[in-house]
């Protein structure tokens, strides 16, 4: 008789034997994997772990001070912030294609993370929140030969490079476990039902074009429109994952007797039970265009929005 109880204890007993009196780093997106991740493990062994917050200047609305509130005030979980913004976007500048910009952040991310890592003095372990299908897709992808769709971005390489072992208690478990398990933990609803989000955050959501701080505050403000009227409308727990994508066209509108030359954004909403296959959530007309007219009248800067009806496959979740 399987419960998450029991594999939660199972999982504490096995992180204690693994660990022993050594110290863990473990690094925090702000996602619900490193999350409980990080929960499970402070649970397990206190005081051994730091968590450590690097922010790329890539997340979404008001998410670094969240990551701040909930693990350092409210968990007392040791925790280095690192605000990095000025270093990623510097390096991110003129950069548009989708892999050379999640080379460039997870490369960044690995360097700034073992400055950090490397202040806190013997540590030995590196714990992560991988799940099983990072394990699967970031070696082949189903449906053709093992080519790599999308390289994913997770700290490879620095365990070697620093000399850390790697503790990983969620490998075996899928989006839907996790969060069972995260609630077994006793996290947040708000956390546990999160929508995932991708390590190289809004880079990858402003596809073909530079990415600047203006087009990202921009993307954050439309973004966080889309999510509020997703969360009043009650659809949120629904969805798998919803954002906004900020396209690099300009179109040609008009606002009162004004003509305006503005961004076009994309609205992406999917169904999916572990990010594999996916099918564009059916929102009816009303709701979109409750949407739409909020955006283009609170965002300054975008006069279109456009709904992605893609599935994956053929199309995939995020646009690069
Ligand atoms: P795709 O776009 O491949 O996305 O259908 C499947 C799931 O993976 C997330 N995703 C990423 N996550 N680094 C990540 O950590 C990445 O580079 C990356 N690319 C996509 C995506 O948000 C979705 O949940």
């Amino acid at each position: 008789d399987w419960t998450m109880g029991a594999f939660k204890e199972q999982a504490i007993r096995q992180i204690r034997d693994q660990v022993g009196d050594g110290k863990v780093i473990c690094g925090l997106s702000g996602g619900v994997d490193s999350s409980v991740a990080a929960v499970l493990i402070h649970e397990a062994i206190g005081e051994q772990l730091t968590c450590v917050f690097v922010d790329h200047g890539l997340l979404r609305q008001g998410e670094a001070e969240e990551v701040v509130r909930l693990f350092g005030d409210h968990y007392n979980i040791p925790l280095i912030h690192k605000d990095a913004s000025d270093l990623f976007l510097g390096e991110l500048a003129g950069q548009t294609d989708p892999e050379a910009k999640r080379k460039t952040i997870g490369k960044l991310f690995i360097d700034v993370f073992q400055e950090e890592a490397n202040k806190i003095e013997g540590a030995q372990f590196l714990a992560q929140g991988t799940l099983y299908p990072d394990v699967i897709e970031s070696v082949s992808f189903t449906g053709g030969p093992s080519v790599t769709i999308k390289s994913h971005h997770n700290v490879g390489g620095l365990p070697e490079r620093m000399n850390l072992k790697l503790v990983e208690p969620l490998r075996e478990l899928f989006k839907d476990e996790v969060r069972e398990l995260g609630r077994e933990l006793g996290l947040p609803e708000s956390l546990v039902g999160r929508h995932p989000f991708p390590g190289p955050g809004l880079a990858i959501r402003i596809p073909g074009s530079d990415i600047t701080r203006e087009k990202l505050d921009i993307l954050r403000k439309a973004d966080a429109v889309y999510l509020e009227e997703i969360r009043n409308a009650g659809l949120y727990d629904a969805i798998w994952q919803a954002f906004a994508v900020l396209l690099p066209v300009r179109t040609v509108g008009v606002m009162g007797d004004y003509r305006t030359y503005d961004y076009a954004c994309a609205l992406r909403a999917v169904t999916s039970t572990d990010g594999m296959t996916a099918d564009y959530y059916h929102f009816d007309h009303e709701f979109l265009s409750r949407v739409s007219t909020r955006i283009i009248n609170e965002v300054r800067g975008i006069n279109r929005v456009t709904y992605d009806i893609t599935s994956k496959p053929p199309g995939t979740i995020e646009w690069e």
